[in-house]
């Protein structure tokens, strides 16, 4: 059942993402309402297809859809430029014109790996996005930003290229792996802190409950994550303003998944560290009172995240920040806190301090 519908705005490349619970039988009424073409490509992985792939493709067909699919190896891996290329020829030989759309039935790598796919063939092909992870319905899928991974940076060969709409069914997080959920809570608590004081609360209350996968618990949250991205990316479709606010958590969480080769951290786990370290250079810089930082970092604590510091080279995390593509001449640029709910952009941080927060963030993590 469709739980809300909540729509971004972009003139006529707005679209609405629908959040409810096990919906996979309106989705190919819901392509026809849409209209999207009748040869319609699959891209998933497979850890995902042998779950839901074959009702999916079902449906599609039931509503005389000429479907397709492409399982690739499931990991951040896979989001490359050989993949997609892969991917490129696969379609080429199927025959698959312009007059076709792909949907993206995954997490977030998937998304963005079919998203770049749909962007660039043929000029580009509409896509739908079917998130399965908890950190895609309440982020990744919403905003059009695609990408894949160069190996000298993340998400460094992209596009922007917005849904037809997004499919978001809570009911797919039931066979998520716990650590995903885990992830997925990395993004859901960073909209709290940047933008809404009011779910911040919600998840100190609730946040049993939303890890337990009630209803409506996760629904609640899942739609207000959407309604703030969707009302971010109306705002600021580029990324040229606003939208930076999305990367709280992420200057520093970006390096640390890096300095673990992606293998020791996923994505949303950096966020949740990052977070905290972000948090300690606000509370450094006198931008947040020690009780703010101790709402962040408590709320965070309470997310069963395993991590050992030992695990993560300190000095390479710091290095590979100087990487970061969000950094404007050198100069690295931190979301940081100012109270909870809001944020602001801050340039010219010391390394020393950024060290210092590092090593404060990683304290916490040392036995476990
Ligand atoms: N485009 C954006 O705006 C944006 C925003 C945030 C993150 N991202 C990207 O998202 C990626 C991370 O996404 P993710 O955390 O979803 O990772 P993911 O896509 O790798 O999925 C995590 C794991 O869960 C498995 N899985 C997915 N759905 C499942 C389900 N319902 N049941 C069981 N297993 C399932 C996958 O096979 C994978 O092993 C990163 O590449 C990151 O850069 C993009
Ligand atoms: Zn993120």
């Amino acid at each position: 059942m469709i739980h809300r519908q909540i729509d971004v705005a972009l003139g006529e490349r707005s679209y609405p993402i629908y959040v409810g619970s096990g919906m996979t039988a309106s989705l190919a009424p819901t392509c026809r309402q849409h209209g999207i073409p009748d040869r319609v490509v699959v891209l998933t992985d497979k850890n995902v297809a042998p779950l839901y792939l074959a009702p999916l493709l079902k449906n599609l067909r039931h509503f005389e859809f000429d479907v397709t699919s492409f399982s690739l190896p499931p990991g951040e891996r896979q989001k490359s430029l050989q993949w997609a290329s892969k991917v490129f020829t696969w379609m080429l030989e199927a025959g698959v014109g312009r007059k076709s759309a792909v949907i993206a039935l995954g997490g977030g790598v998937i998304g963005d790996l079919a998203g770049f796919v749909a962007a660039t063939y043929q000029r580009g092909v509409p896509l739908i996005q079917v998130p399965t992870t908890l950190l895609a319905q309440v982020d990744s899928s919403i905003g059009g930003k695609v990408a894949v991974n160069h190996p000298l940076g993340k998400n460094m060969i992209g596009a922007f290229h917005q849904p037809k709409f997004v499919w978001s069914d809570m009911e797919c997080l039931r066979t998520l792996p716990a650590r995903e959920i885990v992830s997925g809570l990395g993004e859901v608590i960073k909209y709290g802190v940047i933008l809404d004081a009011g779910l911040f609360d919600d998840l100190e209350t609730n946040l049993d409950r939303v890890l337990a996968l009630e209803v409506d618990a996760v629904l609640r949250v899942q739609t207000r994550c959407a309604e703030l991205k969707a009302d971010l990316t109306s705002r600021d479709e580029k990324e040229s303003g606003m939208r930076i606010v999305l990367n709280y958590g992420h200057t520093v969480g970006h390096a640390l998944e890096a300095a673990g080769n992606y293998r020791v951290l996923n994505h949303g786990e950096a966020v949740l560290l990052g977070m905290i370290a972000e948090s300690s250079i606000a509370l450094a810089l006198g931008m947040i009172s020690q009780d703010v930082h101790d709402r962040i970092v408590g709320l965070i604590r309470r997310v069963p995240l395993r991590f050992r510091a030992n695990t993560l080279d300190l000095t390479k995390v710091i290095k590979l920040m100087s990487h970061d593509k969000k950094s404007i001449g050198g100069k690295k640029r931190f979301v940081l806190p100012t109270r909870v709910g809001d944020v602001q952009v801050t340039e010219g941080v010391e390394r020393s301090l950024i060290r210092s927060s590092l090593l404060s963030t990683f304290k916490l993590y040392t036995s476990g």
